[in-house]
């Protein structure tokens, strides 16, 4: 197999077309795929048909694909995560139900946060549930040198809203982080997961982190995913942040989520 030239010029979301993820990739596959999230963030491959187990290899093509810290009901392969609104006997069969997530930075919440993650859809509402991601490191190279310079060097405090998956200690990590691979460096705050800049009072705090989400809410830095089904979507978490749209709550929407960790912890 062959990684061809991705579909889209596009600087994030780029397709990879004609690749059987089900397939054992060889190592150069794996850096050709490795190098196209590296470059545009956000990769994508239509039309797959993977078991559950098929997608945690493939997964593990690029780091150990772990259990979420969220615990979910037993299930047969313990690393996919499933994101769905969907209820069996009155139950909840995953997480995220069907309403709007704000942007956000996957587990940044941590010491140390995911690095990439992918979704592959198997269910998807006839309208709603698009996923939009933002490119941090545009939007951190299109700050004002001004506004460059009042952030250097803060750091900001980062908490989920579920108490029990945050971490014994309080987290903390740069505003601005340099991506370990490319040394490229992206802005890593976002309104859903980052509560506060460390050691500000609140409203300079709420000052500096509101001029940053009206800029990273700049759609000229996002890219949106329309899902259908057999949609394996992979992403970077360190240079990108993603949202998504709320869909009906009548309609289904089942997707397969796994996660890679890193033992490194966000440097600027
Ligand atoms: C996630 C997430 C968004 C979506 O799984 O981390 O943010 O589109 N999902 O379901
Ligand atoms: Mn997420």
């Amino acid at each position: 197999m062959e990684i061809k030239a991705l579909k889209s010029t596009k600087t994030r979301g780029a397709e990879i077309p004609d690749v059987n993820l089900s397939r054992r990739l060889n190592a150069q596959d794996v850096d050709s795929i490795y190098q196209a999230i590296l470059d545009h963030c956000v990769i994508y491959f239509r039309d797959q048909d993977l078991t559950q187990r098929e997608l945690v290899d493939f997964t593990n093509n690029f780091g150990v694909a772990i259990e979420h810290v969220r615990k979910q009901p037993e299930r047969e392969v313990k690393e996919i995560f499933i994101v769905s609104n969907v209820k069996e006997n009155g139950q909840e069969i995953g997480a995220l139900g069907n309403a709007e997530l704000t942007f956000h930075s996957d587990l940044s919440y941590l010491p140390k946060p995911g690095t990439l993650s992918m979704l592959y859809a198997r269910e998807v509402p006839s309208s709603g549930g698009e996923t939009t991601w933002c490119d941090c490191r545009a939007a951190y190279d299109a700050l004002p040198e001004e506004q460059k310079a009042e952030i250097k060097g803060l750091r900001a405090i980062h908490r989920h809203y579920i108490e029990e998956q945050n971490h014994q200690e309080v987290v903390d990590h740069p505003v601005v982080i340099r991506h370990p691979d490319t040394g490229r460096k992206s802005l890593y705050v976002g309104p859903h997961l980052t509560k506060n800049i460390k050691d500000f009072d609140a409203s300079e705090s709420e000052r500096i982190l509101g001029k940053l989400y009206t800029h990273l809410a700049n759609s000229a830095f996002h890219w949106t995913h329309e899902w259908r089904v057999g949609d394996v979507v992979v992403w970077d978490n360190r240079p990108t942040m993603h949202r998504r749209e709320p869909f009906p709550e009548q309609e289904r929407r089942l997707m397969w989520r796994t996660q890679i960790f890193n033992d490194v912890i966000p440097r600027s």
